[in-house]
Order: C-alpha cells, then structure tokens, then sequence
C-alpha cells in the first residue's frame, strides 16, 4: 500500500455509491483521512475504509443547500481544521426532449450539479485560499463536449463545470489547484446499465475500446490529482472515456 497522502485531509461529496466512493476508498488507501459527504448515508463506504485500516468520517449533506454546505465546512473547520483536498462528485441525471422538460426539472439538475460544484469549490476556497494550499477537483462529464439529444440540462451543467474549473483555477491560482474529470460512461448505479437495453449499451460503449469504464479508473485520476505528481496541472478537465472524446 503506498501511503503518499498520509496526513492529508480529503472531503469526498457522492460518497454513498459510485464514482465518489471508490475516490473516497482510493484516497483513503493513499493515507488521506477522509470526510465521507452525501444526502444519503454513506455507511457501506465508511465500512470499507475502515476495514482496510482508513481513517474516515461521515457528514450528511445536500450540496445543492447552501446552508447544509455552510453546516459542512463548519463542521470541518471544527474537527479537521484545514482541507487539503475536495472532490465532488455529487450529481444527478435526468432526461428529457426540451419540449417536455419542465423548467423546474432543468433547475433541479443545474442546482445539484452546477450550483452544488459552485458551493462545494466556495466551501473550500474560504478554508484553503488563506492556508495558501489545497486541489479542488470537480467532476464533469464526456457528455460537456458531446452533446447528447434529450440530455440538454445535464450537458448544460457539466459544460459549466468545465468552465467554471478554468475561472477557478485562475482565480484561486497559484495556492489552490482546480481541475476536473470528465468521465465517459462509468458502471456505477446511476449509468445502471443492468436496466438498459442492448441499443443504449451499444450506445454506450461506442468508442474505441468498445466498453464502459470502471469506477476504479476514474478513482484512479483522481487521486492522481491530488498526489504529489499533479502539482503542474491546474484548470485542466481530464476525460477518461475510452477514446470516445479525443482533446
Ligand atoms: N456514471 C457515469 O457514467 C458518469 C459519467 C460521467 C460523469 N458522471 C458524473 O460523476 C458523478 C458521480 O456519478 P456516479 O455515476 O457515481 O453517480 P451515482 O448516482 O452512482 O452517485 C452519485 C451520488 O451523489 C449523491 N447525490 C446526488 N445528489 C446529491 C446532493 N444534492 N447532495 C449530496 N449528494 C448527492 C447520490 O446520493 C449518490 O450517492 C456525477 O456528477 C455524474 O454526473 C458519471
């Protein structure tokens, strides 16, 4: 087990399932103690850290909520005192042809996966911007540079992910690091391709190694982003998918 983050203190948001909790086990297994973060209870993913040895604990939060993101950093100013890393991976999906989404379907997509990225990087600026040190890693999607019909609000908030990484990294530059990951499709609950049909799995995996990817592997990137080998990147959106997006 290399251990290259010991000491290190890691806020992971969509930690209950997915993409966030293998970034929250892969940070864990580098040393960092991290703060597991979600609206539902992340007790399976804490019990995994724990059993391998990890340091963690839990803090239940909706990132689209100001003040349950206040309560949160609040909570770690109180018990960790500084933040060396965030990644948040909190985020719906939903579809819906634009004639037939109603507005409020577009706000409720844009509010956890813009405005939730917005509050979660806002949470973390106010604690790293004056401890001159952090990496703030956002998670965006393939689908940002794609497009996809019927997914107009989704892409929409992952588009604005990248471009808010950009403005962040140089507003927070040269103290604090943002970049984000921009994944193509991932086997995780909410691509839930045990209920998807052959068409959308041929959909899915149509890109050049013909298959989705592994929470692990984006995991992977991401601690990578925060390891001592990332120090150069900063307003980056990395994209592991398979090929399907060549930038
Ligand atoms: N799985 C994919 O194919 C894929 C591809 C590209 C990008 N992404 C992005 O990666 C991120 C993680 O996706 P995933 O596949 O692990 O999804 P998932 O649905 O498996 O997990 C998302 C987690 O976020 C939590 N969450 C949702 N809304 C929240 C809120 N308001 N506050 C706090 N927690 C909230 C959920 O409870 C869940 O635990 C998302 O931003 C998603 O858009 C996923």
């Amino acid at each position: 087990m290399t251990a290259e983050l010991t000491g290190k203190i890691a806020l992971v948001t969509g930690a209950a399932q997915g993409i966030g909790a293998a970034a929250a086990k892969s940070l864990a297994e580098a040393g960092a103690r991290v703060i597991l973060s979600d609206r539902r209870d992340t007790i399976a993913t804490q019990k995994t850290i724990e059993t391998a040895g990890g340091a963690v604990r839990a803090e239940a939060t909706d990132v689209a909520d100001p003040l349950s993101v206040d309560k949160l950093f609040q909570s770690i100013l109180e018990n960790e005192g500084n933040l060396d890393f965030v990644v948040n991976a909190a985020g719906i999906l939903s579809e819906g042809t634009i004639i037939n989404m109603p507005v409020s379907e577009f706000d409720r997509i844009i509010s956890v996966n813009l405005r939730g990225s917005f509050l979660i990087a806002q949470g973390a600026a106010k604690m790293m911007a004056p401890a001159k040190s952090g990496r703030i890693i956002l998670i965006s999607s393939e689908l940002a540079y794609l497009g996809r019909a019927e997914f107009s609000a989704y892409c929409a908030s992952k588009a604005g992910v990248v471009g808010m990484t950009r403005a962040l990294a140089r507003e927070l530059a040269p103290d604090v690091q943002v970049n984000s990951v921009a994944p193509g499709p991932v086997d995780t609950p909410m691509l839930a391709l045990e209920n998807m049909s052959q068409e959308w799995i041929d959909r899915e995996i149509d890109n050049p190694l013909e298959r989705v990817g592994k929470p692990r592997e984006i995991a992977a990137l991401v601690r990578f982003l925060c390891g001592p080998d990332a120090g150069f990147f900063t307003g980056q959106t990395l994209s592991p998918n398979g090929g399907a997006v060549m930038i």
